[in-house]
């Protein structure tokens, strides 16, 4: 995620307001290292996912009502699949399907390819992962901005406090990139 220090995450539904090439370059590396991505529907409704520039990196969108645009390039280039419950409806892609009444998030990851699962948001992808205990590491991206329209950076709803420690910091420019993995 990146976050102002004020903890906006998007500027009218779309976080580029808030980076730049610095962070579009830290993505890329974090990215490079992805076994998968893992995103919830509102980011990639809102932030209009294409398909990712890293050969055969697949994008899983987690989603509850499947009601996601499949004519887009995201879909018809065979990035792009589905995370949602045994009961949703069908969809013309990949599924992954965990969970009856609601997506069970560690059963979904437990099918994804092995290696890691970077996760790109939005906070209510944010929050099962925490509720469910299922992060261990965060990525966050401190922009040198202030303003926007909401917050926080990292939940859509409460869940237990968990500590993490820091594990690195760097700058590029007035980005600052930390990283913080669970003890
Ligand atoms: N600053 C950043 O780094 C950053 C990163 C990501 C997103 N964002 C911003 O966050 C905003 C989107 O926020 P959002 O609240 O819509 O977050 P979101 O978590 O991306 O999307 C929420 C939607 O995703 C699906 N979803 C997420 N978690 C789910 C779960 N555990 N089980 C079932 N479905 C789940 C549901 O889709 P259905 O409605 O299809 O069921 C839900 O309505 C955008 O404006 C975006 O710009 C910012």
């Amino acid at each position: 995620m990146i976050s102002t220090p004020d903890g906006v995450i998007d500027v009218q539904g779309r976080s580029g307001a808030l980076g730049g090439p610095a962070d579009q370059a830290r993505l890329r590396e974090l990215r490079s290292n992805a076994a998968v991505v893992l995103v919830g529907a509102g980011t990639a409704r809102s932030e209009n996912y294409g398909p990712p520039s890293k050969p055969g990196l697949r994008i899983a969108v987690v989603t509850q009502s499947c009601a996601l645009d499949f004519s887009s390039p995201l879909f018809t280039s065979g990035a792009g699949m589905v995370a949602t419950t045994v009961t949703a409806p069908q969809v013309p892609v990949d599924s992954l399907r965990a969970g009856d009444t609601s997506v069970d998030i560690a059963g979904i990851i437990a099918q994804l390819p092995h290696g890691i699962v970077h996760v790109e948001g939005g906070p209510q992808l944010n929050a099962a992962l925490f509720a469910a205990d299922c992060v261990d590491a965060i990525n966050l991206t401190v922009s040198p901005r202030v303003g926007g329209f909401r917050g926080p950076s990292l939940s859509g709803a409460p869940h237990a406090l968990r500590q993490f420690t820091l594990a690195s910091v760097q700058t590029n420019g007035n980005f600052v990139f930390v990283r913080y993995e669970k003890i």
